[in-house]
């Protein structure tokens, strides 16, 4: 069966050419551990990483690419970030949409840090205003922390207001660009950034085991793994030198080989135009679930521009079950369930029930928005016949 993959925000497929080509390279060519040892292959290994961090960080415009450290995941990222962070006794500011990623090391820091987090919610309109977290700062504030975009309903928050206030009220701003990272033009400079997170494997189209946070030069952070770092052996201590300081242990060289392959396919691009065609085809799709009897469709109306990410529920039917019936009867690969958001869930309304999410990437096409479409209005006939 042709198989239509619609799963993209948990990790893109297929990737571009060239990914699959450079980390088989690395595996046969250089398989070396980089930064230990300084014979041929160790030092082709390091460079090969070296070119990851130059090219990761030309996309996100941060000026020292060693401000750029390698994790497996967002999800390694952003605890190395909060939990890096935050002290005893601080207020955070996050979202109403927030992963897990974010929001169980805030809620872990509240427990064990007294830490204390402020949820602001969307209003009336579905969508999030920078005001309010301009209203939630506190005289112990002192991070906003908050998705660029939901992973459930693709509401992009608006991260260059949220940035400017922060810089305002001299609170540090992290942004969990998991949804965006490759998909939105993100520059840490001009939007005031101080820390990034993000996945290397959905919108970079590089392999899963690899993600990064990046972390203002002058932000200093509590690393939270300590080990060989390939430098300054002779120390007890964890060293100060990026990033160095934050990637103990042998770097995911064969990993970062096809991560810098799926970047510099995404500069060569654009990021406007991966957009521009995800959207799109998520556009087409919210309006033809619209118009489907017994479907509702999660989010703002496609007057408010999104990334490629569409929630819905099929009435009387269980998520997870249309999600089934898509998959194995018609080949198309949606997600269903929580998502990892009972936050997210509650502001859409689906904590009850979770929702089937359909994800586009840039390989995905019209038809497979009219294979979808085509299929979700058989599965809905059969729960609600005319
Ligand atoms: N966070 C990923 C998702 O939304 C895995 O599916």
């Amino acid at each position: 069966m042709r198989i239509t993959y619609l799963d993209n925000a948990a990790s893109s497929w297929p990737k571009p050419p060239g990914v699959k080509e450079a980390m088989a390279e690395a595996i046969d060519d250089y398989g070396a551990n980089p930064g230990r040892g300084g014979h041929a292959l160790a030092m082709k290994a390091s460079k090969t990483i070296f070119r990851t961090r130059m090219q990761v960080s030309r996309l996100f415009g941060i000026k020292n690419p060693n401000d750029l450290f390698f994790y497996l995941n967002a999800t390694q990222a952003l605890n190395q970030a909060i939990k890096g962070f935050l002290r005893e006794g601080d207020h955070v500011i996050s979202s109403s949409i927030e992963h897990n990623s974010v929001r169980r090391p805030l809620e872990y820091l509240r427990r064990t840090k007294q830490v204390d987090v402020t949820y602001v919610e969307p209003r009336a309109d579905g969508l999030f205003y920078a005001e309010d977290f301009q209203a939630a700062i506190r005289p112990e504030t002192r991070l906003i922390a908050v998705s660029h975009a939901s992973n459930l309903t693709g509401l992009i928050l608006p991260i260059v207001e949220i940035g400017r206030i922060a810089k305002e009220g001299e609170v540090a701003f992290l942004v969990d660009a998991s949804q965006t990272a490759g998909i939105l033009p993100i520059d840490v400079e001009k939007m005031n950034i101080d820390m990034l997170a993000f996945p290397g494997h959905k919108g970079l189209y590089g392999p899963q085991g690899t993600g990064a946070l990046y972390v203002r030069s002058d932000l200093d952070l509590e690393p939270l793994i300590h080990g060989g770092t390939g430098s300054q052996s002779e120390a007890i201590e964890q060293p100060t030198t990026r990033p160095d300081r934050f990637e103990s242990g042998t770097a995911n060289t064969v990993g970062l080989a096809g991560l810098l392959a799926g970047v510099t396919f995404i500069l060569e691009t654009g990021v406007e135009k991966i957009h521009a065609h995800e959207w799109s085809l998520a556009k087409k799709t919210i309006q033809a679930l619209q118009q489907i009897k017994g479907v509702d469709v999660y989010g703002p109306g496609t007057e408010i521009e999104r990334v490629g990410v569409v929630a819905f529920n099929i009435h009387g039917a269980d998520a997870s079950e249309v999600s089934y019936i898509l998959d194995q009867q018609y080949g198309i690969a949606t997600r269903a369930g929580y998502h990892c958001t009972p936050l997210g869930h509650r502001t859409a309304g689906t904590e009850e029930r979770g929702a089937v999410r359909a994800s586009f990437g840039y390989f995905n096409t019209d038809e497979d928005v009219e294979l979808l479409i085509t299929a979700v209005t058989e599965i809905a006939s059969a729960f609600h016949p005319s």
